[in-house]
């Protein structure tokens, strides 16, 4: 049986606002990626996921969407989205929209006729409830980017939810007006040629309709007394059944399309990654740099899933966290770190999931405050700095204004000397991170038919992991001392150019990794 294409499968999430800027605006665009998408098939690459484009008053970057059925005037036009999607299908990569179903833009036609009246009959489309007699607000849910889920509306009298922004609205997914609306939305973009959607916030779509306070829990890790956390999601019967209705619409297309779920734990993967729902969900690995919390994690997330031929989607990034590079150590340290989790991770069964600038090796930056623009940052009151850090545009030329992003100033700014890490100075260097990607992803795509399903541990030192796929052994030292282990073949690929194998020893320096044949 000939595997669908997106089985092991590696996606390019490109961040729209910070890729490629085509009209020297200082923010990417539709036909900015257009005309990088060469640059990302030689990346070696299957397909793109692009975070959303469509009309959004910008207020959590895309997120907030006023209309589900057209693209940003700063982006382009839905002509530049076709075009993208020609040349793309042209180079063989697939493209995925996002789609952001759990709320909507407070801009959006549906909210904005909701507030008009406190009888407007959309109103059954959001989540309105009357404060408590005290006037505070309904019950005490909280939004993700700090303080409490409700705002007054504008003119009535009752309050509406919102687990996100204030301006992010959430969606009564109740109301048969909601589902039916988002499978014509689907629809428009499959359509036009879309190869599948990532399902924004996709574990969480039904809200518990009694509204209750949400009970303190002890946390099981750190033992802190926090409010549960997930207490206002239900995963409900219902929720299931809107993805089967997906996956029916999806598979009505030649190829089938494929939905991605934006679900993180691996308890609910079991529940939604199954063969008449979501193809894949994300195996995000944020431990520590820790050899056994790695093992952990990789063995949690294969076992949640036991869908026939069903592999996790693996992950170390995301324009929601820090940069693999910081996160696991900063500078040279923590570089060499993500090199090496690039083979562990891309050498697994499954698909791979790689976030814009990773391949460059880009850090966290340091976005001064008065630059920030995350709305987490906004709403925390600068408690919490935000994800604006990971989302720097991309340098593509060292000597040019902004490297070569744009000739205006960046939305974000770019810290000093961005431009060394930039496309055209790393292509040009074998060691360089960006041929190190270059080189994993040709050598796991020519590998593909050949490596079994079956992933076998290996023993090995303390604080290295290895593991063999039929004729392919991986190992990943996770120390900064060097670590020797028996070679059962020659050197593939080495995150360092000090690993070596002599005389059937295989030597990984310090945070380094080989792939073996
Ligand atoms: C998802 C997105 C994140 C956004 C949030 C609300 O987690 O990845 O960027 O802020 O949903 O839409």
């Amino acid at each position: 049986m000939p595997q669908p294409w997106w089985r092991s499968a590696v996606f390019y999430q490109v961040y729209v606002r910070s890729f490629a800027d085509s009209d020297d605006d200082g923010i990417g665009d539709l036909p900015g990626i257009t005309s990088r998408l060469d640059y990302i098939r030689d990346l070696g690459v299957d397909a793109i996921w692009l975070t959303p484009f469509y009309p959004s008053p910008q207020k959590d970057h895309g997120y907030d969407v006023s209309d589900y059925f057209g693209v940003n005037p700063e982006y382009g036009t839905l002509e530049d989205f076709d075009r993208l999607l020609a040349r793309a299908h042209e180079l063989r990569l697939k493209v995925l929209v996002d789609i952001v179903p759990n709320h909507t833009s407070s801009q959006h036609d549906w909210f904005q006729a909701a507030v008009s009246s406190a009888d407007n009959p959309m109103r059954s489309r959001y989540h309105f409830a009357d404060p408590r007699p005290d006037g505070s607000p309904p019950n005490n849910w909280t939004s993700s980017f700090g303080g409490p889920a409700w705002s007054p509306e504008p003119n009535g009298k009752q309050w509406y939810l919102h687990l996100f922004a204030p301006e992010q609205p959430d969606l009564n997914w109740f109301d048969p007006a909601v589902p039916a609306e988002f499978e014509r939305i689907l629809k428009f973009w499959l359509d036009r040629g879309a190869d599948g959607f990532r399902i924004d916030v996709a574990a969480a779509l039904f809200k518990r309709q009694d509204l209750a306070d949400r009970p303190y829990i002890t946390d099981r890790v750190t033992g802190a007394r926090r409010f549960d956390s997930t207490f206002q999601i239900i995963e409900q019967p219902q929720l299931h059944d809107v993805y089967r209705r997906w996956r029916q619409i999806a598979n009505g297309y030649e190829p089938a399309r494929v939905l991605v779920g934006e679900i993180f734990e691996p308890r609910r993967h079991s529940k939604y990654i199954v063969p008449d729902q979501l193809h894949m969900a994300f195996a995000l690995i944020q431990q520590p740099w820790d050899a056994a919390l790695w093992r952990r994690s990789i063995d949690a997330s294969r076992r949640a899933l036991q869908g026939p031929g069903a592999e996790p989607t693996w992950t170390l990034a995301n324009h929601d966290v820090k940069r693999p590079v910081t996160r696991l150590g900063g500078g040279s340290t923590g570089r060499a770190r993500a090199r090496a989790a690039l083979l562990l991770l891309a050498g697994l069964p499954g698909q791979v999931f790689l976030y814009q600038g990773e391949e460059l090796g880009l850090e966290e930056v340091d976005v001064p405050d008065e630059r920030r623009q995350d709305p987490v940052f906004l709403h925390s009151g600068g408690k919490e700095k935000g994800r604006d850090g990971c989302r720097v545009p991309l340098p593509w030329r060292k000597g040019e204004p902004n490297a070569g992003f744009s000739t205006a100033g960046p939305w974000l700014p770019m810290p000093e000397g961005w431009g060394r890490y930039a496309v055209d100075v790393q292509a040009a260097v074998g060691g360089s991170t960006l041929a190190h990607f270059r080189r994993t992803l040709a050598e796991r795509r020519r590998l593909a038919r050949r490596l079994a399903r079956r992933l076998q541990w290996l023993t090995a030192p303390a604080d290295v992991l290895a593991y063999s796929r039929g004729p392919l052994t991986v190992a990943c030292n996770f120390r900064n001392r060097p670590a020797r282990l028996p070679a059962p073949g020659g050197l593939l690929l080495g995150s360092d150019p000090l690993v070596s194998v002599r005389h059937g020893v295989l030597t990984l320096p310090g945070n380094s990794a080989a792939w073996l044949l």
